[in-house]
């Protein structure tokens, strides 16, 4: 059987057509989401209610006809079930009980996660046997770095000032705590695999905040370890790694983590990653799909022309913005079916 167009771009095989799908496909910019999302008491409950996170997950893949479908869920489901509490506030994203010390890393632990995370893999599973034959489902997870972000943070920032520090001041702690999410993250994504996921992306978001010292340590190497981690017993899915603002970086994570893809922001240069014989997906920048469909439709066409004949993978340099008109990603959906015409 011939390989679905997503998996045979991560393999490198000729696609006769750019597969596409977008980050934060599901989400707010959908009516039919705003109004699921509205049944539910909170976007967490949302994300452990399986009939609804599959019936969200496939929200967008109904009405545009991507190639894939994303898992519904979020990245900060691993710190919930190591342990860490866990709130999302309207308007105001994601609370955590921040990680400061050595006593609060003893909080967390491996324990319960496989318990924790039945609802989500019974999502997997649901979607999985509702999706179209040709449609890929991808799974996912954050990557050590950008989880241990929002945990040391206590939630979104700028800069994530507080877990930069961290890496200075209590280095032992910050490797620990890398290599409990390393080991929640694999028996995650394994769990995913098992129950149907097809590839799996990895969401670096918060990469390009490290020195290329810290990039080494921080986002290569655990991502490293996952992926050979994963390959042994699943040698077959393929890996997209996203190092987001990764700049001059992008090409060192290409070779050194072994993903089979790697998704770029809107800030690289295709051009000058394209000979570096990398698997590439994304760039498109968000903001102008969101605020200008000609200027989207235009870009869009120029990255379909000049990947012609490398692998690539369609997507959005960073996830869809809420206030996305649906026409325009109507409009873009349509123009990748038939992109060189
Ligand atoms: O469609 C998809 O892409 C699948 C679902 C998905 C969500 N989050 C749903 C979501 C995925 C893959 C994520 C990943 C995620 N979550 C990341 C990495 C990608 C990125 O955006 O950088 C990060 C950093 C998070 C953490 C997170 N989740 C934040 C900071 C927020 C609040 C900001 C916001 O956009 O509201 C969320 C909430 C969230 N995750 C929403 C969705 C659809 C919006 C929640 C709502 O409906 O109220």
């Amino acid at each position: 059987m011939k390989d679905k167009l997503l998996i045979a771009a991560l393999k490198r095989q000729g696609t006769e057509r750019v597969p596409f799908w977008f980050m934060r496909q599901a989400g707010r910019y959908l009516p039919e989401y705003r109004h699921l999302r509205g049944t539910c008491k909170g976007f967490l409950d949302l994300c452990y209610t399986p009939d609804k996170a599959a019936e969200v997950t496939l929200q967008p893949v109904r009405r545009f006809g991507m190639d894939a479908a994303i898992l519904f869920s979020d990245i900060l489901v691993v710190p919930h079930a190591l342990g860490c509490e866990l709130a999302f506030v309207e308007g105001e994203g994601p609370k955590l009980k921040p990680i400061e010390s050595k006593s609060g890393l003893a909080t967390l632990s491996l324990s319960r996660v496989e318990v924790h995370i039945q609802p989500v893999l019974q999502t997997v599973r649901q979607a999985k046997a509702q999706l179209a034959a040709d449609k890929t489902l991808i799974g996912f997870a954050g990557s050590p770095w950008t989880v241990a972000c929002y945990m040391i943070e206590g939630g979104s920032s700028r800069e994530f000032e507080k877990a930069k520090r961290f890496i200075q001041e209590q280095p032992g702690i910050f490797s620990k705590l890398i290599t409990l999410l390393e080991q929640a993250t694999l028996l995650y994504l394994k769990a995913q695999v098992d129950a149907g996921a097809e590839v799996i992306q990895l969401f670096d978001s918060w990469a390009g905040l490290l020195s290329p010292a810290e990039f080494s340590h921080w986002v290569i190497a655990p991502t490293r370890r996952i992926a050979q981690e994963l390959k042994k017993t699943f040698p077959h899915i393929p890996i997209i790694g996203f190092p987001r603002l990764a700049g001059t970086c992008y090409v060192e994570y290409a070779r050194d983590t072994g993903v089979d893809g790697v998704s770029v922001d809107q800030t690289a240069k295709l051009g000058a990653l394209c000979g570096e014989n990398i698997v590439l997906q994304g760039n498109l920048d968000p903001y102008s799909l969101a605020h200008d469909l000609p200027g989207a439709l235009a870009q869009a066409r120029q990255l379909c022309q000049q990947m012609r004949g490398r692998p690539y993978i369609f997507n959005l340099g960073h996830g869809m913005l809420p206030q996305t008109p649906v026409e325009h990603v109507e409009a873009l959906c349509y123009m990748l079916k038939d992109p060189y015409a």
